[in-house]
């Protein structure tokens, strides 16, 4: 069907989008400015984060709406009768989701606070958190892209 197709097609994306800007931000952007002082680190991360954090929230709202809205429709089975790849990824995709909502809410808005305090080891202390999230978020990124691309193969 191709509503399917279209739904999958902006699913993938929204994907490739949030789990490949983690991958950039922790594997390049943040090996690439460690060297920096700390006061230029933080500036650059205080003006580099809230655009992919928006990208993020844009990226979660589509993968709910693509992702629900084919298995609503009746893709594979619907909401009840999927294979297990869809569950799994709901499971992992969902907890991504609300660990992202924590970093957004706890200690991004604590680093934002520290930044404009100019308390620097704060917003260390906050920084360190979210990296923390990110690379959890980006494990799990990983994994749920395999199993939501792969998951029919392997088990049918
Ligand atoms: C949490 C709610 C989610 C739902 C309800 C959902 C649902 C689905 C469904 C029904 C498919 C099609 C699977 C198939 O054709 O066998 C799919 C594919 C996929 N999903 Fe998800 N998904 C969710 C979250 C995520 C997340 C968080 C990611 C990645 C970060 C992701 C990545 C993918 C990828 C890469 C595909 C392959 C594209 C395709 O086969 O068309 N999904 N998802």
């Amino acid at each position: 069907m191709f509503a399917f197709a279209f739904a999958l097609a902006f699913h993938t994306l929204a994907a490739v989008i949030w789990v490949g800007g983690m991958f950039f931000a922790h594997l390049a952007l943040r090996p690439a400015v460690a060297a920096l002082p700390p006061a230029e680190r933080l500036a650059l991360w205080r003006r580099v984060l809230p655009r992919f954090f928006a990208w993020v929230w844009a990226s979660i709202a589509v993968l709910l709406a693509s992702g629900y809205g084919v298995l609503l429709l009746g893709y594979r089975g619907g909401l009840g009768g999927g294979g297990i790849h869809i569950d799994i990824m709901q499971a992992t995709g969902s907890l991504m989701m609300v660990l992202f909502a924590y970093l957004f809410f706890a200690p991004w808005q604590a680093f934002k606070r520290a930044m404009a305090a100019s308390e620097l080891a704060e917003a260390i202390g906050a920084l360190a958190r979210i990296r923390l999230i990110v690379t959890i978020n980006l494990a799990l990124g990983l994994f749920t892209a395999a199993i939501g691309s792969t998951g029919a193969l392997w088990a049918y």
